[in-house]
């Protein structure tokens, strides 16, 4: 099968096209026909700084796909040949990724792919509504009558949380850098808009939460981010976030009360620990799709293998808005 594959790590010159057997599904795997690989800056990272949990070079990277299935391994009984499926199955540690023809994959990684979506919108979707429904689901535990801060509503993870949020029924502010970049959040469901290039934490938490804060924020910047993110919590307010390698003063957590809550939704990945709660999420995610209720940005640059080195660059320096994905078939 044809793969993109990893050399060494550290910048894109070190993809380089090539062939390899095509895998065989093993107990409780899948084998997968990939037609799109979702691009994600976890991906990009693990090409660049080689963290603990990047997988033995040469690789083929690449967490999130979309296809149908090719054979099923022993034990797999609640996918069959044919289905088309969408999920986060690899590209880390031993567990092969999605820049390729085929990938064997956990079953429990993956789930039945909206019906609504082609196989691009889909293979953008899975690590970020996974992340986004953690972020708000498992750990803010977002309700109807609250208001809540989304950081960054355009981006891979903001923007399905912006949406999620919406679905659930909750007041959701959101930042962004441009203009344009609001009116897509409100498109996407977010009430209101902040332009965090412009307007001081202390500004929009007054003009939007008469200087009470908001009851949960999510953060997926981290860094400077994070600071903001506790001084726009409320009192005994949360902040749930995917970035907290950083150090930071803690005593604005101490004087307002407030939790802070991380996710790493790469831990059952990493760990082989509760892979089912991937497909849990992605089966609930699903009928809001079909229902029209959330829905991927997707970047208007369109990637083949070939041109992968391209899509990490534009994501690396921040042009793509939405989600990048590699067309494989
Ligand atoms: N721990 C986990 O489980 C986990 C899971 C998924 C992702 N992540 C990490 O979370 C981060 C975001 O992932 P992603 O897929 O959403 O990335 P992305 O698609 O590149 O989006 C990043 C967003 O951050 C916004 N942003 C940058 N600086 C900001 C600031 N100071 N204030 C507010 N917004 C700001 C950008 O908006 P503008 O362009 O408007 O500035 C952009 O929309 C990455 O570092 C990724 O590796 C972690």
């Amino acid at each position: 099968m044809r793969a993109m594959m990893l050399h060494d790590f550290g910048d894109v010159s070190n993809f380089k096209p090539g062939e390899l057997p095509r895998p065989e599904p093993g107990p409780g795997e899948v084998l997968v026909r990939i037609a799109a690989s979702g691009v994600n800056p976890v991906d990009t990272k693990i090409r660049a700084l080689a963290p603990a949990f990047a997988p033995r070079l040469p690789a083929v990277l690449g967490m999130d796909m979309a296809g149908t299935v090719e054979a099923v391994g022993a034990g797999v009984t609640d996918l069959a040949v044919g289905d088309e499926v969408w999920g986060c199955v690899g590209g880390l540690a031993n567990m092969q990724g999605t820049l390729a023809e085929y990938v064997a994959a956990d079953a429990r990684l993956m789930g039945r792919k909206p019906k609504r979506l082609s196989m691009r919108e889909a293979a953008a979707m899975p690590l970020v509504t996974i992340t986004a429904w953690m972020l708000l689901h498992e750990r803010a535990n977002i309700q109807q009558d609250q208001f809540i801060l989304v950081h960054g509503g355009t981006g891979g993870v903001g923007h399905m949380a912006v949406q999620l949020a919406h679905a659930a029924g909750v007041r959701t502010a959101t930042t962004v850098s441009t203009d344009e970049k609001a009116k897509i959040a409100r498109s996407l469901g977010a009430d209101e808009t902040i332009l965090y290039t412009e307007e001081s934490v202390a500004e929009y938490v007054k003009r939007l939460t008469d200087g009470q804060g908001f009851d949960a924020v999510i953060d997926t910047v981290g860094g400077r981010s994070l600071d903001a993110s506790m001084e726009a919590a409320c009192l005994e307010g949360i902040i749930a976030s995917t970035n907290t390698r950083s150090s930071h003063d803690l005593s604005t957590m101490h004087a307002k009360a407030l939790t802070l809550s991380v996710v790493l939704m790469l831990l059952p990945m990493i760990t082989g620990v509760g892979r089912e709660r991937y497909r849990a999420i992605l089966d609930a995610a699903a009928p809001l799709v079909d229902a029209g209720k959330l829905t991927p940005l997707m970047d208007s640059h369109r990637f083949g293998l070939e041109d992968l080195a391209e899509a990490h660059s534009l994501l690396e320096q921040g042009a793509i808005v939405g989600k990048a994905v590699v067309d494989i078939d």
